[in-house]
């Protein structure tokens, strides 16, 4: 594996990304976390340092454990990473001005120039400099014994330093960005200088994953809580492939599905693919304590609190379940690094079961803890999931509670559900379903008037809502044709009884949030 020590920087996931790309398996670690020993342990073919907030210059600031100099790995030092290299391999390093050159600090779009011949820069300066992107406050002022300038910049003079007998190389800017066009090509030669083959396949995880689970749970019972959405479902398809029935899902219906979508969740895990999947219809419980709520929040803790409530006690009847498997990603498992007075990382606490494990005396199985989204697609592809399925958008757990604001009555879900059902086909029709990150339509507590053939109409206005965003923090509108629009309200308003008035919300989040609630 390669191991990659966390300074802070913003972008450090960005680094496991590309490596990811490239087939080779790494993992993020905390530096307050790799003492020497976690290092020997790790024992990793490869070490890449992070960028980071903090100053070198500054006492007490973080470092690289010291034996990992000398473990005769190569070593690729980014930003603070170079920095911290420098500092402890014997060079210097300075805040503030570069005597003779120009700023102090250097943000944004920068020039490399080329210095010397580097392997690890192979396929880099074909046409003069390279673009890359800079974001430093701290400058090399001098360079530790053994290592050579290979590349330039107007005020970073030491942009890339390397000895290149021990393998350890510098940059003082940041290659994972895609405001560094090259930079790909920097961490394809860096692997390849350190003997990677690029093997970290979906299809080569797979069979390592399920025996894996196999070892963990034994013959014990496992159980799962199925919602349909692409990581529980993967989950559910690789235990089912691992340990076949000793797996029992537990889907739970509560009234605030889209238009079919428990039918083609259960039939297709359940007739098609030969899982255990108890189907539990509490539609009436859940909407039965909602009736009359219409406060955002006191909505979600009653649907969140139920859902474990219900979830428990299909789970109690299992006889003999000892494991609860979770679809965590490698996103919620990566520990940041937190600085006092330094950027914190806000995490958005979502309904799920969480806290249940305890609770029932439940261990925990988690095979999708190492990846990646897109990681996950790829492992359910394997598994032999549709490709419809696996592209679907995400759905929140409070389902269409969230996208009907205020008081939650059955015919407005009814409407909400067709009207839903009407957009998305449009938006399939139309070939943009896989453009856009998440589709749905708001129902909104409001009647207006309108005309429809000779009559006075009093029916719902519904809420389009359509956005582009990488991981869901942060979103911009879809910029639908004003053709498609007017196509889609047409439809709506003629096939969905109950809507007479439909538009199209164009709030980027921020300020808005991509869900109505
Ligand atoms: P917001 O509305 O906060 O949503 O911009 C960001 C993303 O999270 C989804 N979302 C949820 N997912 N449980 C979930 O599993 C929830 O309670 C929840 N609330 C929002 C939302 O659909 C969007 O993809």
């Amino acid at each position: 594996r390669l191991l990659i020590i966390d300074f802070g920087s913003q972008v450090t996931q960005l680094i496991a990304r590309r490596l990811r790309e490239l087939n080779v398996y790494c993992e993020i670690h905390p530096y307050q976390n790799v003492t020497d020993a976690v290092l020997a342990d790790l024992a990793p073919k490869a070490v890449i340092l992070s960028g980071g907030p903090d100053s070198v210059t500054r006492e007490g600031s973080p470092r690289a454990p010291d034996s990992l100099w000398t473990m005769g790995v190569p070593v690729l030092g980014i930003c603070y990473g170079q920095q911290t290299m420098m500092t402890q391999l014997g060079g210097e390093v300075h805040g503030g001005k570069i005597s003779g050159g120009g700023g102090t600090a250097e943000f944004g779009r920068a020039k490399v120039t080329k210095a010397a011949d580097l392997d690890l820069l192979s396929g880099w300066f074909a046409d003069g400099d390279e673009q890359v992107w800079m974001s430093h406050g701290d400058h090399v002022a001098k360079i530790a014994p053994g290592f050579e300038v290979y590349g330039t910049s107007p005020n970073a003079p030491y942009a890339i330093l390397a000895d290149t007998a021990r393998h350890f190389y510098g940059v003082q800017f940041h290659p994972e960005v895609h405001h560094t066009p090259n930079g790909a090509k920097l961490y394809e030669n860096f692997v390849r200088i350190a003997g990677f083959i690029g093997d970290w396949t979906m299809d080569a995880y797979k069979d390592i994953a399920i025996e894996k689970i196999r070892e963990q749970v034994g013959d014990s019972h496992v159980i799962c809580a199925l919602s349909g959405g692409v990581d529980s479902s993967v989950t559910a398809a690789l235990l089912h492939e691992a340990i076949g029935d000793q797996l029992t899902c537990v889907f739970v219906d509560h009234g605030l599905l889209r238009k079919n979508e428990a039918d083609d969740v259960v039939s297709m895990f359940r007739d098609n693919m030969n899982l255990k999947v108890i189907y539990a219809q509490e539609q009436d419980l859940f909407l039965g304590q909602l009736e009359g709520q219409s406060d955002p929040e006191t909505k979600r803790k009653i649907i969140g609190g139920l859902f474990i409530d219900v979830f428990q006690k299909y789970a109690n009847e299992i006889e003999g379940a000892k494991f609860l498997a979770q679809g965590t990603l490698y996103p919620d498992v990566i520990e940041s690094v937190s600085f006092s007075g330094g950027p914190s990382v806000t995490i958005k606490s979502h309904h799920n079961v969480g806290g249940l494990p305890e609770k029932m005396g439940l261990k925990l199985v988690e095979p999708l803890r190492e990846l990646f989204k897109d990681e996950v697609r790829a492992l359910g592809h394997e598994l032999g999931l549709p490709a419809s399925f696996i592209g679907r958008h995400p759905f929140p757990g409070p389902g269409l509670a969230i996208r009907c604001p205020g008081e939650i009555t059955r015919e407005k879900l009814d409407i909400l559900r067709e009207a839903d059902a009407v957009y998305i086909d449009q938006i399939r029709k139309h070939g943009l379903y896989d453009e856009i990150w998440q589709a749905f339509v708001a129902i909104l507590p409001v009647r207006t008037v309108g005309v429809m053939g000779d009559g006075r109409t009093y029916d719902f206005a519904c809420a389009l809502r359509a956005v582009t965003s990488v991981d869901g923090m942060t979103a911009d509108y879809y910029p639908f044709s004003h053709d498609f629009l007017g196509e889609t309200a047409t439809r709506i308003i003629n096939e969905v009884a109950g809507i007479n008035r439909v538009t199209y919300d164009i709030t980027s989040k921020p300020p808005g949030t991509i869900e109505w609630e």
